[in-house]
């Protein structure tokens, strides 16, 4: 049957299928840990993320995105008390301690750690890397953040207040040039000689120092570490603001978007891909881009949204107002009750919350009580209720309007069993697999209609709907089923960093790197 040009032109373009987690409960659902079948309170576990791991390689997932953060959210009524009580990304764990681990569990998934630039010192960034990557075959992935909590500032400056915004990304910028330095241009691939007969481990001549000086760091290098596969890691990014879509432009290979609407994300992706090839020589078609989403799906439509309401239970609202005060800055403890809040004197609230407001216009007044509930679930980004095949449609007009390649599939919360399946509340792990045969019907439903991980079971169940459900529909080709990773051959299907040539012939000239090299 002949292709449509356009269908043909998207069959190119592979989704990326990326989980996002941290080392905590909750995430971007606080509250969730009192669902009878949550068992993310087990992230102090080390097996807990090595079974996760592994479900998500079977599952072909490409990645894992570890979020994190550097202190508490203690904006909500001045104190960390919300957060503590309701454990709102607290306790949280430092992520890039559990990759190795994960890494010896699997063989092709991708990890990406969130790092701030605002925190640590760039060459002892860069060995903690460099290290993970070799220990990880080169899977590293780095999500380069400059933080937006002041109690981080508190904690490891002793100052009162983090570094104003744009100075973290002026920072961030000068941060990069040493990281590309340190990565790219201290030591030629074949510098590690091993001669034995001469007692050389290393050639002298084939490591050099960076001597960066500049505004923030002073590190005359060499790196301490040989280089990794990637040597410099894939780099990730989530800025919003103007100088965040700046960086983004110049650094990143992926960035991760959290918008209500795909005509909102498509804007910025917009952006953010013009200042690649404008200011930066770089093809900005080339900066993948994931958005966050959190699906939840069921047999019917009416499962589907009783399952909605049935979290919406557990949810925290002084968790979510925690969360939303470490977000944007904002203490929504000092409004009243039934405050109607696009009314009042703080442009910055006024806009946030008129911004939620567009996307969920069945909410006639926003007060902190509706804010709270638009967050509890899922945080800043979309949530998508329904069957499959409806969730499967939400998903396309992501990749369609928004723009996207791919999304990072939120976790409500973690099932974690060691028999693969809990009897007494009808869970079953997938038989997480491509070839759509090997999925029985049977086994197929339950799974959906459990509560699991709705961020990793979901996309199988989606995309395989999405495809049986529209071959019967009569059109032979469905966009989302053309985007699946590909199952064949077990070949690998995670992002790498390719940005850079592996190789320092050339590359002396650090500071260029990011011009033009995509
Ligand atoms: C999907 C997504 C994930 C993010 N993950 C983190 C994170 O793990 N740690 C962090 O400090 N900031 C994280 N951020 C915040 C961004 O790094 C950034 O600070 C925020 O989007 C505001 O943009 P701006 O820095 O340009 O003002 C994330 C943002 C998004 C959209």
């Amino acid at each position: 049957m002949a292709t449509t040009p356009a269908v043909h032109s998207r069959q190119k373009k592979p989704l990326i299928v990326n989980a996002f987690v941290e080392m905590c409960t909750g995430h971007q659902s606080p509250g969730l840990w009192r669902h009878p079948d949550d068992e993310s309170w087990k992230f102090n576990d080390l097996d807990h993320w090595v079974k996760l791991a592994k479900l998500l390689e079977e599952a072909k997932f490409h990645g894992i995105f570890i979020a994190d953060v550097l202190g508490g959210y203690d904006v909500y009524k001045n104190s960390l008390d919300p957060a503590v009580i309701s454990g709102a990304q607290w306790p949280v764990n430092e992520p890039l301690s559990v990759v190795p681990a994960m890494a010896a569990a699997t063989k092709n998934i991708g990890f990406g750690v969130t790092i701030s630039t605002t925190y640590e010192q760039p060459y002892h960034l860069a060995r903690r890397l460099a290290t993970v990557d070799h220990l990880t075959k080169g899977r590293l992935g780095w999500n380069i953040v400059t933080s937006y909590l002041d109690s981080a500032a508190r904690n490891i400056h002793g100052k009162a207040t983090q570094l104003a915004h744009d100075d973290r990304y002026a920072q961030a910028e000068e941060y990069m040039k040493v990281m590309y330095k340190l990565f790219q241009s201290s030591w030629r691939d074949d510098a590690v000689i091993l001669d034995r007969e001469r007692g050389v481990y290393t050639d002298p001549a084939l490591v050099r120092q960076i001597n960066h000086k500049g505004k923030f760091f002073d590190v005359p290098g060499p790196a301490i570490t040989q280089p990794s596969p990637q040597r410099t890691p894939l780099l990730l990014q989530a800025g919003t603001s103007r100088a965040g879509k700046i960086f983004a432009a110049q650094h990143a290979e992926a960035i991760f978007t959290s918008a209500h609407s795909p005509a909102v994300c498509a804007k910025s992706i917009t952006e953010i891909r013009e200042l690649a090839r404008t200011e930066f020589g770089r093809d900005g078609n080339k900066i993948k881009v994931l958005a966050l989403v959190t699906p939840i799906l069921g047999r019917t439509e009416e499962e589907a949204q009783a399952k909605h309401a049935e979290y919406r239970k557990y949810a925290s609202t002084e968790g979510a107002l925690a969360l939303f005060g470490g977000w944007t800055g904002i203490d929504l403890n000092q409004y009243g009750d039934d405050e109607e809040l696009r009314e009042v004197e703080s442009n910055a609230v006024k806009s946030t919350v008129t911004g939620y407001a567009k996307f969920a216009p069945q909410n006639s007044k926003w007060t902190k009580h509706t804010v709270a509930e638009h967050v509890a679930i899922g945080g800043n980004g979309p949530i998508i209720v329904g069957t499959p095949e409806q969730v499967a449609d939400g998903l396309e007009r992501w990749v369609e309007e928004g723009g996207v390649d791919g999304f990072n599939f939120v976790s409500l919360f973690f099932v974690d069993n060691e028999d693969n399946g809990k009897a007494n509340t009808g869970y079953r792990r997938m038989p997480f697999s491509h070839n759509p045969s090997r999925i029985s019907s049977s086994c197929f439903f339950r799974s959906f209609g459990s509560v699991g991980f709705s961020g990793m079971a979901t996309p199988f169940q989606v995309a395989r709907t999405a495809r049986t459900s529209t071959a019967s529909r009569g059109r032979s080709t469905h966009y989302l089923s053309t985007l699946l990773p590909s199952s064949s051959g077990g070949q690998v299907c995670r992002l790498k960093s390719t940005r850079f040539p592996n190789s320092w012939d050339g590359l002396s000239d650090a500071e260029s790197l990011p011009r033009g090299n995509n």
